[in-house]
């Protein structure tokens, strides 16, 4: 089966760091996040090829994909971001015009602690949803009493909008390529546009109406990496499930934290939940909860929730900070 993973956004929510990185690299947990997605559909031997469509910076997840791993990559460039269905639409010429293909659909800034065979082990084209307090963020699915979903909707104003509060997290097993491509075709070239962007859900809705029956698929680990909030949350969760151990002198170490390569620390209190990359210098600190990317260099700082950039220096701050790389605070 070929897996489409779209890379090509810009990212914009976790500015400054998108600037000059694309986001699918930035650092969670000691890997960028797209090695959690690659790695997990390597490891579970699903996919024939895996296509990433790239825009912004593409040509750098081009080089750390094919450095990193050996498999089947393809790589589709989208022009212009014009939405995640414009997106997968690009991904068309690798399919083959008349045959249904299974494909999955993986987007590239979500992480996933999910079953994906079991997944993509259905009858039916099936949707990774999530059960949300408050659907009003999301594009949410609603079902008929058999459990086939009949109506998608993105953000509700309000829950009595939609009554569903199930949220749709980013993966999608789809049983029929082509259906799915005449789909994004109509809905680009018609320019139905929801919220400026061509919508991936605008083309499941009319494949739903063509008859292609969709069901949900309950995906309970869903680590979002779209925000500086979503990205700590998710450092925090595979941080506590790798769990790996370091002893450190003249340093206190509160589990779990990464600590890369040629790391100096001296004097330090260093999490819980604190990811410090290769090559960092650290004295007098405590870090939890954040993430410090190669090579910076931070003193007599006390930093939580805290994003740092590359080569960035920090002095005698107690602070949340959210600083890109290259910069001195
Ligand atoms: P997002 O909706 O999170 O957009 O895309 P974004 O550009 O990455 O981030 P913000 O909203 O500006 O902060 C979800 C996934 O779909 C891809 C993104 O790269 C991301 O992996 N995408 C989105 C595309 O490939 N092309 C698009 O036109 C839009």
């Amino acid at each position: 089966m070929k897996v489409i993973i779209p890379v090509a956004g810009f990212g914009k929510r976790l500015r400054p760091h998108t600037l000059s990185n694309p986001k699918v690299l930035l650092n969670v947990a000691g890997d960028p996040m797209i090695f959690y997605i690659v790695d997990q559909l390597i490891k579970d031997r699903i996919a024939s090829s895996i296509i990433f469509i790239t825009g912004f910076l593409g040509n750098r997840i081009e080089d750390y994909i094919n450095e990193t791993f050996k498999f089947k990559f393809e790589f589709v460039v989208q022009e212009e971001a014009h939405g995640l269905g414009h997106a997968i639409y690009c991904a068309k010429k690798k399919f083959s015009p008349d045959k249904k293909e299974d494909v999955l659909i993986i987007l590239g800034d979500t992480l996933f602690d999910v079953d994906l065979k079991k997944m993509c082990d259905n009858k039916y084209s099936v949707i990774g949803v999530k059960k949300v307090d408050d659907p009003r963020r999301f594009g949410v699915v609603e079902k008929d009493n058999n459990g086939f979903i009949n109506k998608f909707i993105e953000k509700p104003a309000s829950p009595k909008v939609s009554p569903s509060n199930e949220a749709i997290v980013g993966l999608y097993y789809l049983k029929d390529s082509k259906l799915l491509f005449d789909s994004l075709e109509y809905i680009i070239e018609n320019n139905i546009k929801s919220k400026g962007e061509f919508q991936l859900t605008d083309a499941l809705e009319k494949m739903i109406n063509e008859n292609g029956k969709m069901k949900t698929f309950n995906v309970n680990g869903w680590l979002d990496c779209g925000k500086p909030e979503t990205i700590l949350e998710t450092n925090r969760y595979i941080l506590q499930k790798r769990n790996k151990k370091y002893k450190i002198k003249s340093c206190l170490i509160n589990d779990p934290v990464y600590i890369g390569k040629n790391v100096a620390l001296e004097n330090c209190i260093i999490g819980p939940h604190a990811t410090i990359n290769d090559n960092c210098v650290l004295k007098n600190c405590n870090i939890s909860n954040s993430i410090i990317s190669e090579d910076c260099v931070i003193e007599n700082s006390t930093l939580t929730e805290s994003l740092i950039g590359k080569s960035s220096k920090v002095k005698n701050k107690i602070d949340v900070l959210n600083l890109g790389e290259y910069s001195e605070i």
